[in-house]
């Protein structure tokens, strides 16, 4: 922009190119500043084409107008461009900023007399808000329809101006809800907010004409009719088929007030306080609006602190989205008033620093829409993958519980097989106890088979005397003894020990086939070598008999006889009950004794070989069962 002084006498002010620009495509567009001064003193010099210096301090603006300036001038050079934009699809903010008593509602809506006659001809007092809305509705396009919407911002509430029933509650501080704009961004939107349709631009002003009798208007020091909020006025264009085309939007704010300067006039001590706590709320609405420009202002900068006010909320839009923004600051230049300037002015500077990107309402939409279409399809794709898992986890959910219900039925099995394998393991266990008590008594009694029997030890027993006879089960023999045994009772040698056995327990072992066999069996071989022993000493002594007749009748001294070696003829005294025997036996030494059945093992016995007979012993037998 190369916007030249206007020294309030040019309408034909130079405007900025791309603010006269037709609807285009995407654009990186600045704020416009501009500087209205009143009481312009020699402190301040202003300098073409936008240059202004306060106190030596110079600000660069887009235009600047001094005190002479036209209300045509100011329109013609800052706002009408904007309007075209509007006309043309794009989004405008105009924004009065500045001290109270500067200007701003002069600026925006006229003097005293056009605000009286706002639907009125258009005057040379009217302000901008009247002739924006003039040239809108000139340059409307067929169908298009022009909105109304009014609030005031005032301590830190958004009021509807045009709403109705404003005063009783309703239309009260609004409640602000974040919608995103189709360009990109977001925008706070007063939530239901009245948008009154306006035929025409006389329309439009009797509206904001109405609304503006429900502003807060005070009588201060610096104005006597000074607004205590902010007013926002918008005016929507929309297209024949409903769509937002484009808006303009028109922002007189409440002015920086010092409690010093901006004291209330001819006010009684509730509405000082009232006028208090308005100059406070308006300073901190306008020290965030401040911050806000500052950090849009300085690149870079990530988060910018709209939530500060409802002031930069409702703004939001307006500075840093999609819309073509420009200020107009007016100045008081008096002396006292020249820091309060500066302010101002320093303000404008930094708002001048802002780039924002631009497209057009309809660009926008274009834009959005393969994009929301997109989004759509996308949504639509999530779903269906949403719909598939939800269907997968469905059938999961119910392999989950199958294979929960076998897993259940195998724990049950594997439950009853314990158990069953429990009861097995403790009749084993049983078993194997019962078997180890059987083997324990089987070897037991196959290793001492007299532990269950009493085995009375013979004190006198003379082991010369006896003579294995038998065997049962082992080393049990039984042995004869010089002295006879009990009734009922036998002599047994077992593994050395000599003892008493009942005859029970005998015929008891002898059940068994075998043994009781090899019990007979000996038991024969006894009786046999008895009978053959006592045959061969009968002939013996036959044959002495016979051998001593002869040898008595032929020398009575003769030499003695040696019959055989060994024997003696004493010897045969012993023999002399069976003298009658039929014939001699040989040589029972010679003999061999029978063999022993087989699988007899040979019972062995300390006593070795026993005396068959012994002298004044009686022969004794075993008493097998056969
Ligand atoms: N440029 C101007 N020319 C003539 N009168 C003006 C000018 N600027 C402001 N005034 C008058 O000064 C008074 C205060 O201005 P106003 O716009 O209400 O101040 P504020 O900035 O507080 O809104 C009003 O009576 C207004 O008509
Ligand atoms: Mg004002």
């Amino acid at each position: 922009f190369n916007g030249a002084l206007c020294d309030g006498r040019c309408r034909s002010s130079t405007l900025p190119a791309c603010a006269r620009a037709e609807a285009s495509p995407s654009m990186s567009e600045s704020i416009f500043v501009y500087s209205r001064l009143r009481s312009v003193s020699n402190e301040v010099e202003v300098k073409p084409p936008g240059a202004v210096t306060v106190k030596n301090v110079a600000f660069t603006m887009n235009g600047v107008f001094n005190e002479d300036a036209k209300q045509a001038d100011v329109y013609d050079q800052a706002a009408a461009p904007l309007v075209e934009r509007v006309l043309a699809g794009f989004n405008s903010t105009m924004l009065a900023y500045g001290q109270t008593g500067s200007g701003k509602t002069y600026t925006m809506l006229g003097s005293e007399e056009a605000k009286a006659n706002l639907d009125k001809e258009l005057g040379e007092e009217h302000g901008i808000i009247p002739r924006a809305s003039k040239q809108l509705f000139a340059g409307l396009r067929d169908g298009q329809t022009v909105q109304v919407s009014y609030v005031e911002v005032y301590n830190d509430s958004i009021n509807d101006m045009l709403n109705p029933s404003y005063g009783k509650e309703k239309g009260m501080n609004l409640p602000l809800r974040e919608v995103n704009m189709q360009a990109g961004g977001k925008a706070c939107v007063p939530d239901g907010l009245t948008r009154a349709p306006a035929k025409d631009s006389a329309d439009v002003m009797r509206l904001i004409a109405k609304g503006d009798n429900n502003r807060v208007v005070a009588a201060m020091q610096m104005n006597p009719r000074s607004s205590r909020g902010h007013g926002i006025v918008a005016l929507h264009v929309v297209d024949r088929e409903g769509e937002p085309y484009g808006r303009l939007t028109l922002c007189d704010l409440a002015g920086m007030e010092s409690s010093k300067k901006s004291a209330a006039v001819d006010a009684g001590p509730s509405s000082l306080a009232i006028r208090k706590e308005e100059a406070k709320r308006i300073n901190i609405s306008l020290l965030a609006l401040s911050s806000v420009v500052s950090v849009l202002a300085s690149k870079g900068a990530s988060r910018v602190p709209y939530r500060d006010s409802k002031l930069t909320r409702i703004l939001q839009d307006s500075l840093g989205g999609n819309c073509q923004c420009a200020i107009v600051v007016t100045v008081r230049c008096e002396k006292e008033n020249l820091e309060e300037a500066i302010n101002t002015l320093r303000f404008a500077q930094r708002a001048a620093a802002i780039k924002v990107q631009i497209v057009s309402n309809a660009e926008a939409r274009a834009n959005a829409r393969p994009k929301a279409a997109k989004l759509a399809e996308e949504l639509e794709a999530a779903r269906s993958v949403m719909a598939n898992f939800e269907d997968q986890l469905a059938s999961a959910e119910g392999a989950k519980a199958q294979l929960l219900a076998e897993v259940q039925t195998l724990m049950d099995e594997m439950q009853l097989l314990q158990r069953d394998n429990a009861r097995r393991e403790t009749e084993a266990a049983k078993l194997q106890q019962q078997n180890h008590l059987a083997e324990d008594s089987k070897k037991k009694e196959k290793n001492d088979p007299l532990g269950r029997v009493k085995m009375e030890t013979v004190a006198d027993f003379e082991p010369e005397d006896a003579k294995e006879i038998s065997m049962f089960g082992g080393d049990i023999v039984e042995v004869f003894t010089k002295k006879p045994a009990p009734a009922g009772w036998w002599y047994a040698d077992n593994g050395g020990k000599i003892g008493l056995v009942p005859q029970s327990f005998l015929v008891e072992l002898e059940g068994d086939a075998d043994i009781a066999e090899v019990v007979w069996l000996r038991t024969r071989v006894y009786e046999l070598e008895e009978e053959n022993r006592v045959l061969r000493q009968r002939d013996l002594m036959h044959k002495m008999a016979a051998l001593s007749s002869r040898t008595g009748s032929e020398a009575e001294d003769g030499p003695k006889m040696q019959l055989t070696e060994g024997f003696q003829m004493d010897q045969l005294e012993v023999f002399a009950p069976i003298q009658e025997a039929a014939s001699p036996a040989k040589q029972s030494q010679s003999e061999p004794e029978p063999a022993a059945p087989p699988r007899v093992k040979k019972a062995k016995s300390r006593l070795g070989s026993a005396l068959l007979f012994s002298r004044g012993g009686s022969a004794r037998n075993v008493r097998a069962g056969k």
